[in-house]
């Protein structure tokens, strides 16, 4: 049970013992730590359901929780708060249990109901670009935070691999290669097992053909047809579409490999094509969907909309399948195999009402009945200095692999500058340096607010100083350091908390309240303002508290356990943030 937790119970008692309803009695972390260490301020609320007068309230509580050995202090403030203190041998207890335990004292919160968790999202036949880095990393540090407290996750990289784009692509080699017996109906097979093209032609085709197509609207029928046809089974087509989604997979793997990015499913949008029949039929036999001007489609507007919410379009009128087709027959797919209780989909904030459509037909046709949670997790835009999407300097899309690259190669030169990992061997600076480049962009990103747009500037974020990834693995570096330096000394029985100590003590007990946030609202950056904090309050504590040269042997027993644990909460946290520190720099 965590400490606020334990707080909780006996002031919510305390409150029913008053004839008040327990949950008056919530217990959080002082906003004042000048002044108390704890605050309630469920008073002034129970007041006004009893109509009496909220300090005589709050003194009717304290002095039921007077009788309690684990308060110090218990005083009113202002209107009514209830201000609390616990005993250092308290504390002490407390944080003698969160050290034993390898979950940094956080408990469970689900017993292993099915999250699937949709991120990632990159398209075949285009390279990874920096668009596709906040998607990839929230969701993946989404499943790790809700594996960890307790979930059984599914991470989806559900890659666009069945619309328009594709029929571009296969159109466009049809005419660069007609001699591949891909385009040549009468060929019977076996096609060919290896791939005509590698992942630098891949690239190069899309947006040629993108281009033609956007010029050229008989190129661009073209690329409709063929992609009716690849989704009808055409046989070439088909065959030649498994090269484009193999070749795209291996670059995908690499990027994500490099980010620490983990799938459980490499599932795509092709995946549920033959579902998409049988669920059109069903809810065109339940009314659900109706034929619009060729279209077969699905409204879902209600009468209280404040804005237009078009219908979920299942058929186009030339009988292609749309985006909103393949996330609804995706749902159907996932509620048959997992039975999730709930479904976040981290995407792009723009997409916020193509969720809206899906959702509601999921809904109102019972697709995603009402006890399955369905999220949708969006996400701002990464913006360049000049507040506009990240450009590279010549104004085109910025690679993923660029990005990484360019926080690797200023992580080097920050290491250089701080004269950090100078008696390394090259090898192991440039291991070093990739884990810090990418700790620099991984922190950067997850700190901020999700739904916010916000400026990427490499400078500020590789800084081994202030709110950023490299501060974080510093001070945990310099933690495993000084444990290197004081050996293999015995746990302390108990720990002896002096001001220093008590203040970052104070602090790691908070920790399951972070998470239980985190997985509440899907929001990192809430992880990351704690990492943040105990990272500072660390430092404060090397700098203010003696710990290697501390004389008094007991003390400094029970600092290098308060160390410990600060480190194992910091390899925790970056953890689930799937970032790696150095042993050392
Ligand atoms: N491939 C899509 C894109 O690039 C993102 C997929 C998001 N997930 C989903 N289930 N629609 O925009």
């Amino acid at each position: 049970m965590s400490l606020i937790d334990k707080l909780n119970e006996i002031v919510g008692s305390a409150f029913t013992a008053c004839g008040l309803s327990a949950e008056l009695g919530t217990v959080r972390v002082s906003d004042r730590p000048d002044l108390a260490q704890f605050q309630c301020n469920g008073a002034m609320a129970a007041a006004k359901q009893a109509k009496k007068n909220p300090r005589a309230v709050a003194e009717e509580v304290a002095a039921g929780l007077s009788g309690d050995p684990l308060f110090s202090k218990i005083e009113i403030a202002g209107p009514g708060f209830i201000n609390l203190n616990i005993t250092d041998e308290a504390l002490a207890k407390h944080l003698m249990g969160i050290a034993i335990d390898d979950r940094c004292g956080v408990a469970p919160l689900a017993q292993g109901e099915t999250v699937v968790l949709d991120y990632g999202g990159p398209n075949i036949a285009k390279a990874m670009h920096v668009g596709h880095l906040r998607a990839s990393i929230i969701g993946d540090t989404l499943r790790r935070v809700l594996s960890f407290c307790g979930y059984k996750t599914l991470g989806d990289v559900h890659m666009g691999d069945w619309g328009t784009q594709i029929g571009m692509v296969i159109s466009e080699m049809a005419m660069r290669h007609p001699e591949w017996p891909y385009f040549d109906p009468a060929f019977t097979g076996p096609y060919p097992e290896q791939s005509p093209f590698d992942m630098a032609e891949l690239e190069a085709v899309y947006p040629a053909a993108a281009k033609v197509c956007k010029e050229d609207e008989s190129r661009m029928e073209q690329a409709r047809q063929a992609t009716v046809e690849l989704q009808n089974g055409r046989p070439g087509y088909r065959a030649l579409w498994r090269h484009i989604v193999d070749v795209s997979i291996v670059s995908m793997k690499a990027n994500f490999a490099a980010l620490n990015v983990h799938f459980d499913l490499w599932k795509g949008e092709a995946d549920v094509h033959d579902l998409i029949a049988p669920m059109a039929d069903d809810l065109k036999a339940k009314g659900f969907a109706v034929i619009d001007d060729g279209a077969l489609v699905v409204p879902v507007r209600n009468n209280d909309d404040s804005k237009e919410i078009p219908p979920l379009i299942l058929y186009k009128r030339d009988g292609a399948v749309m985006y909103g087709t393949t996330d609804l027959a995706t749902l159907v797919e996932r509620m048959n195999l997992y039975k999730p209780s709930k479904i976040v989909y981290v995407v792009d904030q723009r997409q916020n009402l193509h969720f809206e459509q899906v959702f509601r037909a999921a809904r109102l046709s019972g697709i995603a009945p009402a006890d399955v949670e369905l999220t949708f997790a969006g996400f701002g835009t990464m913006n360049g200095p000049d507040g506009k999407p990240f450009k590279t300097r010549e104004g085109g899309i910025l690679r993923l692999e660029d990005l990484i690259a360019m926080g690797r190669d200023k992580a080097l030169a920050r290491l250089d500058e701080a004269e950090l990992a100078q008696d390394a061997t090259p090898e192991e600076r440039r291991a070093i340096a990739h884990m810090v480049g990418v700790a620099a962009i991984k922190f950067a990103d997850l700190q901020n607010q999700r739904q916010v747009d916000y400026v990427f500037d490499l400078d500020r974020l590789t800084s081994f100083e202030g709110k950023t990834g490299p501060y974080i693995l510093y001070q945990a570096v310099r933690i495993k350091s000084l444990l290197r330096k004081a050996g293999e000394g015995a746990a302390p029985s108990s720990l002896t908390l002096q001001d220093g100590d008590r203040k970052l003590a104070l602090l790691m007990i908070e920790l399951p309240e972070v998470l239980a946030t985190v997985v509440r609202n899907y929001t990192p950056h809430v992880l990351c303002d704690y990492m943040y904090r105990l990272a500072q309050e660390f430092s404060s504590f090397y700098g203010n508290c003696h710990i290697l040269s501390e004389t008094d042997e007991r003390l400094k027993r029970s600092r290098l356990q308060i160390c410990r644990m600060a480190l194992s909460q910091l390899e925790l946290t970056t953890g689930l943030l799937g970032i790696d520190v150095p042993e050392r720099m």
